[in-house]
This record gives structure tokens, sequence and C-alpha cells, in this order.
């Protein structure tokens, strides 16, 4: 490619999406040229949008942090739902004896209930050190993909309804319980789907029926709600969960997702400042990525491929990215001071490396502004490499996925920070 496709995506965005509109514009005009990335300015984020510098940490939380949050969830992932009427936590199995001896292992359903009579439940998984001498653990908590039963070959694990043909353990590369567990930390996690099926058509299913019921049948773009925002919610419901177990100590919990989870952490994060730390893992697109950059893959294919997972407001941003009055780099700064890692894979071009890199470097003046300074300065890392502070980033050689050199990173930074 030797020329910016822009002109074609603006002509590319008034056609009908289809299946072969996607692949043409996926295989033919994606940008993955570095030197042909149109000039941008990053929004400065410690200037409020009425022009008024942010000089102190007071005006941040008062006023700047609040008019980034409202904006992300006015015109972007939308409202996360309220907490359910009522909850109640079900041990439905429990084995001392996990993990070959080294932990314990219990899987809780949480059963919501809205006074209108409608329910949802969502089943968690948690391995807690058995060597933990009666002292509360700090945890790793995320959603995973493909049931609870993917991330680990135990056959007491409950395999997941909406997943019955993904074999056992079949992501358990990217769920190394036992280590996590031997490195003294619960490891958490529920199967995404619990919270929203992920599909267009998923909206009969979410948990936004608890709260509304106007939404069966319907599929697409919804005018208010986003999948990602109830995905984000089932972070905190299972977080509030374990709040309520003796063995964790829920002031430390790292909230981390790969990719479209990923995308997920970071908004789980911001809105709910009870996370300790955050982990976005090849976030790429809407997550970590700076928009603006239209490196890779931009909201046209986003918006357009996964319909459910913004509402109406974050279209008219596709084509219109460099708009945007905000940019990544300030989702990221909605943690701050808590501390953030963001990750890349060198064949991940999809994400934006460098697009997801630069965003953790930008939220660095809010972090400095609140006095945490292990914030990164503005040479990337070389593939491989990995620098560790209050924003962290790492450059893994090789694709897209979440795996022990990743986990190594988190593991280290959480044993630092948490
Ligand atoms: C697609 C999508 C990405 C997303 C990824 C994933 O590649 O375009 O935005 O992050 O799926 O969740 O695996």
């Amino acid at each position: 490619m030797d020329k910016h496709p822009v002109e074609q995506w603006r002509k590319d965005a008034q056609q009908p999406w289809s299946p072969e509109l996607c692949q043409a514009v996926m295989q033919t005009r994606t940008l993955y040229d570095d030197s042909l990335v149109l000039p941008y300015t990053v929004p400065d984020p410690l200037k409020c949008f009425d022009g008024q510098a942010v000089a102190t940490p007071r005006d941040w939380f008062a006023k700047r942090r609040p008019e980034l949050l409202k904006w992300f969830t006015e015109n972007f992932y939308g409202p996360l739902p309220p907490r359910a009427d009522q909850v109640t936590y079900e041990v439905v199995e429990e084995a001392g004896d996990a993990l070959d001896g080294t932990a314990v292992r219990r899987q809780i359903r949480l059963d919501f209930a809205m006074a209108n009579g409608r329910t949802h439940s969502a089943m968690m998984l948690m391995y807690l050190p058995k060597k933990a001498n009666g002292e509360k653990v700090p945890a790793f908590l995320g959603l995973n993909f493909k049931g609870n039963h993917s991330t680990v070959v135990e056959e007491a694990v409950l395999v997941n309804p909406r997943k019955t043909d993904i074999p056992r353990a079949e992501s358990e590369r990217r769920w190394p319980h036992k280590d996590v567990v031997q490195r003294g930390y619960a490891s958490v996690t529920c199967c995404y789907l619990d919270f929203f099926p992920d599909s267009t058509d998923g909206w009969g299913e979410s948990i936004w029926s608890l709260f509304d019921d106007g939404l069966k049948g319907f599929d697409g773009t919804h005018p208010r709600y986003g999948s990602i925002s109830a995905w984000a919610w089932g972070l905190s419901r299972l977080l509030d969960c374990l709040e309520t177990i003796p063995e964790v100590d829920a002031t430390r919990v790292v909230v981390h997702g790969h990719s479209r989870l990923g995308k997920t952490a970071l908004w789980a994060g911001a809105n709910d400042q009870r996370f300790r730390m955050v982990v976005s893992n090849d976030s790429g697109c809407g997550g970590a990525a700076l928009s603006r950059r239209w490196y890779g893959e931009t909201f046209l294919v986003m918006l357009n491929v996964f319909k459910h997972w913004c509402p109406e407001a974050a279209r008219k941003f596709i084509v219109h990215e460099p708009e945007m009055p905000v940019d990544q780099h300030e989702l990221i700064a909605l943690a701050a001071p808590r501390p953030v890692a963001v990750a890349s894979a060198t064949e991940d071009q999809w994400a934006d490396p460098k697009g997801e890199f630069l965003s953790a470097y930008y939220a660095g003046p809010v972090y400095q502004l609140l006095g945490h300074f292990e914030v990164l300065n503005r040479d990337m890392p070389r593939p491989g490499e990995c620098v560790s502070g209050d924003v962290s980033y790492h450059y893994r050689i090789g694709v897209h996925d979440q795996v022990a050199f990743d986990w190594n990173h988190y593991l280290d930074l959480a044993d630092r920070k948490v």
C-alpha cells in the first residue's frame, strides 16, 4: 500500500456492511506501515474540555477524571448496569487438594435476582494457595473466552453449558492457575459468555435483560448499551463476591484480560476503583491502542463486525477517530494512580503494538501529577523487552495470545505493586 486508505474507508463506511466488504477492508486497506500514519495530536489528559489546566490531584479527581469517565460512557462504551436487586453466592463444588495438592478449588455460582422475578447466573472458578498460613491472599481475576473448563484439566471443573464443544484445558496455556497460586495469589475466572453471549443477538440472554425487558429478539447495535460494559459489570460482580471470601484480600485484586477482554479489563478498572491493578493484554482497538493512528484495526471494522460491543454513540467516530476529543491513553489514565500493565505481541499488528505503547506512555503525566513517577519514556521497548513501573509495557515476541512470558511480567509487577 503506498497511499493512505482513508478516502476508500469513507466510501466503505457508506456501503452496507458485508463479509466481502469486511474482507476487502481487512486484507487490502488496513494500515500496517507506520510511515503512512498521518500526523496526529494526542489530546492532553491534563487539560479539561473547557480548557482549564489540571494542576493538582484534586483537579484530577474532582473534575478531569469524572468528565473523562462520563465521556467514555456517553460516547463509546455506554453505561454499566446497576447492581441487581439481590445476589446470592452458592458454593457448588470445593476440593482441598486441587492442582496437585497445592490449591483449594472452589466453584461458586453467582445468582442475580430482580424484584420483578428476573434472574441470571454466572459460575466462578477460584483456586486459592494452600500455603497461605491463614493470611489473606491477593488475587488475579480475569474473564475467559471458552468456559472455566477450558482453563484447566481438572475433571471436576464444570463444563460451561454454552461451550460444551470445547475440550477441557483447551486454553490452559492462557491460565497458569498453578503458577499463579504458587506465587501466592488466588487465580479466579469466569466465562465472559455468562454475562453476555458474544454475538449481535446475545441481548436477550445477557445481564442487560435483568434491567430491560425490551431486549428479547434484539439484534445489532443497541441505542444505549454495549456488551463490553456488560462484561465489565461482570468483573465488578465477581469482585463483590471475592469481598465475601475470607481467604482473599479483595483490596488487592488484579483485573486482567486478553484482547476484547483486555478492552473490558481497562473499562472495568476505569469504572471500579476497587481493582488494585489493571492488565491489558493485546487489547488493541478500543482497548489500549490509540484510535487516531488508524493503524491495524479501526472502528470501521470493529464496530461493524462486533455490533453489540458498543452502543450507537460510538458509531459516529467510524472513520472520524482523529476528531475524538479523547484517546485511549485517557482510558488508561482513568486507572491512575493504580498500576497498569499494557502488553503487545510482535505478530499482532492488528492490535497496533506501537499505538498500545504510546497510550501507556501518554498516560504518564497523570501518574506523575498524582505522585507516581515510574512511568514509561518515549522509546518503545524492543521485541522481547519488558519495562516495569506504575505504567508498564512489554512487547512479547509471538502471536496474539496471553502466555507464560506475559504472566511472568504481570506476576512480577503484582509482587512489587499490589
Ligand atoms: C478480533 C477483533 C479485536 C479483538 C479480537 C479478540 O480480532 O477485531 O478487536 O480484540 O478479535 O478479542 O480476540
